[in-house]
């Protein structure tokens, strides 16, 4: 476990402030709570404050927090010192921390620490070339392809004392490296390839529901495309039969409803469209007569 002081004096500057752009960012940050409660922004600042400052805290950018948040310089320490992503002390260009809990200690962790101290020197120093340093951190949460390492924000695992080596070197001279599995194992599966669920059965769905859902399904579909036949061709029907022209035997039509007017009604048009073929039958009687009267009368 690291020990967590502040840098010696010797390479603490004297002043820090933010740059305008990490100022105006700073100010959004605290913009966002409520009045009174601007030092729930205190772990944002601090870690914009180490990003600007090459990856560490030094006591002048604890201190600039807690002038812009209104807070006592010692709550701001307090919290710098006990959350193990503040760096208290310079850091490399690339800062490895390097599991050293229990199962990657048992997956050769050790020997890892002797590749950091041969390559890069004693813990917490900066290598004389500025590119490197490390740290034995505390279980970072990838135990299951241990033994491993988080160099600045990746993670680089399945390590051997030879491909971690190799590695620092690559980061060392600016070459390109390989992130996550250094022996190529698929997420944390085991190594040489997955043992369990290969049975190509499992991914074809035949063991959802009943086992015949691909014949269920097949009938579900067949069902809902008859039904969107079936009202199509009702809809076309429909239409058809608006576009027809009204025919005689409309007045049939007419007179079989029960809730239309009777033609005789004085309040109704007497209309030979609306008149029933009895009312009709009437009338030509009615006018037969006339036209028999008259003729009577003209002899
Ligand atoms: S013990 Fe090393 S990542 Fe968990």
């Amino acid at each position: 476990m690291s020990v967590r002081r502040l840098a010696p004096d010797a390479v603490q500057p004297a002043s820090f402030v933010f740059d305008a752009a990490n100022e105006n960012w700073v100010d959004q940050q605290i913009a966002k709570y409520p009045q009174g409660r601007q030092a729930s922004a205190v772990i944002p600042l601090l870690w914009k404050a180490q990003e600007q400052h090459d990856g560490w805290l030094p006591r002048a950018a604890i201190e600039a927090v807690a002038r812009k948040l209104g807070m006592a310089p010692m709550r701001v320490m307090e919290i710098a010192t006990f959350y193990t992503m503040f760096n208290l002390q310079p850091v490399g260009e690339h800062f490895v921390q390097l599991c050293g809990t229990t199962p990657c200690a048992l997956r050769g962790a050790e020997a890892l620490k002797k590749v950091c101290q041969d390559v890069i020197g004693p813990q917490s120093t900066v290598s004389a070339d500025g590119k490197l340093s490390w740290l034995e951190v505390e279980c970072l949460g990838a135990c299951c392809n241990a033994p491993m390492a988080q160099i600045n924000f990746d993670y680089y695992e399945d390590l051997t004392p030879e491909n971690f080596k190799a590695l620092l070197e690559d980061l060392r001279h600016g070459r390109p490296v390989k992130t996550g599995s250094q022996i190529g194992r698929s997420g944390s599966e085991p190594v040489g390839g997955g043992e369990t669920l290969k049975d190509p059965a499992l991914y074809d769905g035949t063991v959802i529901g009943a086992g015949d859902w691909q014949k269920r399904v097949t009938e579900q579909r067949k069902a809902a495309a008859e039904a969107a036949a079936a009202k199509a061709a009702a809809e076309a029907e429909a239409k058809k039969a608006e576009a027809t022209p009204a025919t005689a035997s409309k007045p049939a039509t007419d007179t079989a409803s029960p809730a239309r007017p009777q033609p005789s009604s004085p309040a109704q048009p007497s209309g030979a469209a609306n008149d029933t073929p009895a009312t009709q039958g009437k009338i030509d009687d009615k006018s037969a007569g006339e036209a028999d009267k008259t003729s009577k009368l003209r002899e």
